[in-house]
């Protein structure tokens, strides 16, 4: 097996990085670009491989995108617009792209086929799929469609009002997808908020949606109208950084352009509550996505409990905020984020093996895990499992490991960072 030696006992972060655009926000700018009517632009869109398997996925259904660097201009078709694909709609290891699109899918008068990487074929899909079926489209898939291939026939949508059974932003915006093309109105009700990506989305475009608590309202049959995206940078990927700048001693980061909707800052709240010395620059603009820039300096931090609806606001953090929980003195729980089980990887498992093996005292528990600190990490060989944050993370928590790191598998970080290296190792001159 292929592996890289990473960098190990670093000192002294310094510097500015400009993270790339937002994961989430840029699958959304091509879906919404897609079923909207005219142009939609697109800037700082994600160049990571999963937003790359959006796009391709609708240009195999008739839309015209153009790319250049991470400008990206969509040509919409409009809803009806969308043509049935003559091939596979292979979403690789994109979790978003096959669940969202199942919901623009579900609604079109065609048969389409999706399948994804090795990953994709172990994640669960009836999430999305039985409330599809409530909404009267035509799904069949291995397993009675809890996993890939999936097979869709799209029918003439009738609305519902569905309770989430889990918290799951995928699983709401699929469904939000159906409403817009479902007669009447559709109720979606969350468990707990989660991001909101697509509500802000649907009113850029000039739609309308009801929002009440954790209740959400939509009319099918509205037309969206194309409008310009600025993607801001993803604080899933400053998350790294963050934490890297709290951990490497004698450091000080500047993070630009981070993208702070209240639903994915999360990590935030934790790093705050634990002690670190972070300090945020909001920006004042009208935008739809809120951002600013982030400091972050090394810290002396605490133990924390993280549970409940803070989850959803941190959930593709939990393993760095892992990292850096062995980093604080006392214990860390992390509870109620089953749904780590059903992520890229299971990301307790990997989470907890992989900081295992380069020393930590960290334990499994069955909806978490437990992190005691503070720790000395003195190196091993460890694996991303071909998930890109959990590469990401063990690449940071090289940076203050006194031994020698191997990773394998470091490729998977282009999934949603491809110049993680490249940034990381600017902070290091
Ligand atoms: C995402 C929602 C979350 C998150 C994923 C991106 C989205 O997944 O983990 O990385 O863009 O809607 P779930 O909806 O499965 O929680």
């Amino acid at each position: 097996m292929n592996s890289s030696k990473l960098k190990t006992n670093i000192h002294g972060l310094k510097g500015g990085v400009a993270v790339p655009g937002d994961k989430s926000i840029s699958h959304r700018s091509i879906m919404f670009g897609a079923i909207a009517e005219g142009q939609t632009r697109v800037t700082n869109f994600l160049l990571g491989e999963d937003c790359l398997s959006t796009i391709a996925c609708f240009r195999k259904l008739g839309v015209s995108i153009e790319q250049e660097g991470d400008h990206v201009t969509v040509s919409g078709t409009g809803m009806e617009g969308l043509k049935e694909p003559k091939d596979i709609l292979d979403v690789g290891n994109s979790g978003t792209t096959i669940r969202l699109l199942m919901g623009i899918l579900a609604g079109r008068p065609f048969h389409s086929v999706l399948i994804g990487d090795e990953s994709i074929g172990n994640r669960p899909m009836t999430r999305v799929t039985r409330p599809l079926r409530l909404f009267g489209a035509q799904i069949n898939g291995r397993k009675n469609a809890e996993y890939t291939p999936l097979a869709v026939k799209g029918e003439q949508l009738s609305s519902i009002t569905y309770e989430l059974p889990v918290a799951s932003a995928q699983v709401k915006s699929s469904l939000l997808f159906a409403g817009l093309q479902a007669k009447g109105e559709t109720q979606i009700i969350e468990p707990i908020k989660t991001r909101d990506h697509t509500e802000r989305m649907i009113r850029q475009f000039g739609g309308e949606i009801e929002i009440d608590g954790h209740s959400i309202r939509i009319q099918g049959g509205q037309t969206l109208k194309g409008t310009e995206v600025h993607v801001p940078g993803d604080i899933s990927s400053a998350a790294f950084f963050l934490v890297a700048g709290a951990i490497v001693p004698e450091s000080e980061i500047h993070l630009k352009n981070v993208g702070l909707n209240p639903t994915r800052t999360g990590i935030i709240d934790v790093m705050q509550r634990m002690g670190a010395d972070i300090s945020i620059d909001p920006y004042e603009n009208e935008s739809e996505e809120p951002a600013g820039d982030i400091t972050i300096r090394s810290s002396s931090l605490k133990g924390t409990v993280i549970e409940g609806d803070l989850i959803p606001r941190l959930i593709d953090e939990i393993p760095v905020i892992a990292l850096l929980a062995t980093q604080a003195e006392g214990e860390t729980i992390i509870k109620d984020a089953e749904e780590l089980k059903v992520k890229e990887t299971n990301r307790i498992d990997t989470v907890v093996n992989e900081l295992y093996k380069l020393g930590a005292d960290i334990a499994a528990t069955e909806d978490g895990m437990i992190i005691r600190g503070k720790s000395s990490l003195t190196g091993g060989k460890v694996s991303s499992h071909g998930d890109h944050r959990i590469g990401m993370m063990l690449a940071v928590a090289a940076a203050i490991s006194s031994g020698d790191v191997h990773l394998t598998h470091k490729e998977a970080i282009s999934v949603s960072y491809p110049s993680f290296f490249e940034h990381f190792e600017s902070l290091q001159k």
